[in-house]
């Protein structure tokens, strides 16, 4: 595995193994990495030759107000899941490699980062697609994995790949969480041992809402108010930023449910905004 931290010698590694005939996965991150970045290296891992994983804290997408200086991170322990879950280059650029300038030019993804996390935190969104629009020039032709936890943020993407032709075939991957359902987040850690499991109840909530749409319930106020009186009951968990119950692949909200439904919330529990989210697939 090597450590790269300019642009220019990545591109270099990675043409020389395009030139081979190698196939590149790249695995965007911001680092302090968990099971669930493991687990999108060790996908790309299964599916090609190359695996370029990135980390950087992108300051881009933090609001003034949000936790850029104190986000967490550990280099050293980063590179040993990297190498351990199959990496084979890890790019990890200062912020004046990435940004040797202010930037101007910056990606906007309309609609879809209107709803949700986007109402949250208005400039959040164009600091993604910004950084991953970035990202993708230095990984070039490729695959790139994102898991589904930040679900709005994979949407985006996608939509961003395709209206941009970006030569970048996207792969979302499944949500990994703890033993209580917790949703893995490298935010998690500012969680303390009650905060942790009091979060469980999230995912509980999620699942005891796809068992009463299994059930027949089609009435999106219905679900979505199961789900705020679940975790009302927990008193550690904050009332939800939202809970929106959408279309999955236009993230329009629903009335009723109706084809490939997601159930899609965002709440405080202590210090960290915790997000999580379902699928389900239900008759047209
Ligand atoms: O999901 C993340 O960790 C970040 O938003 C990403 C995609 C690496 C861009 O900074």
């Amino acid at each position: 595995m090597q450590l790269t931290r300019t642009i220019a010698e990545t591109w270099d590694l990675l043409d020389a193994a395009r030139a081979q005939g190698q196939r590149v996965g790249l695995v965007p991150t911001m680092g302090f990495l968990h099971a669930g970045h493991a687990s999108l290296i060790e996908a790309a891992a299964a599916d090609n030759d190359v695996i370029l994983t990135t980390i950087f804290v992108n300051p881009l997408q933090f609001a003034a107000d949000e936790d850029l200086s104190d986000y967490p991170r550990d280099l050293d322990r980063d590179l040993e899941i990297c190498r351990a879950a199959g990496a084979t280059i890890v790019l990890a650029p200062s912020v004046d490699e990435m940004y040797p300038q202010p930037i101007v030019t910056t990606v906007s993804v309309d609609e879809l980062s209107q709803g949700m996390e986007g109402a949250q935190r208005p400039t959040h969104f164009d600091g993604v697609s910004t950084v991953v629009a970035k990202l993708f020039n230095i990984g070039g032709r490729c695959r790139a994995y994102f898991g589904e936890k930040d679900f709005q943020q994979l949407a985006l993407v996608r939509r961003m790949a395709s209206d941009l032709s970006f030569p970048v075939e996207i792969v979302g991957c499944p949500i990994v969480r703890e033993d209580n359902g917790l949703a893995m987040s490298s935010r998690n850690t500012y969680l303390s041992p009650d905060q942790r499991s009091a979060a469980g109840v999230l995912n509980r909530s999620l699942r005891s809402a796809v068992a009463l749409a299994e059930a027949g319930e089609r009435d999106a106020h219905v679900v979505r108010q199961h789900v705020l009186d679940m975790i009302a009951a927990e008193p550690l968990v904050s009332v939800p930023d939202y809970v929106a119950i959408v279309d999955a692949a236009t993230l329009e909200p629903l009335e009723t449910l109706r084809g490939d439904v997601r159930i899609i919330l965002a709440a405080q529990v202590g210090r960290p905004r915790l997000l999580d989210n379902i699928g389900v697939s239900l008759a047209p």
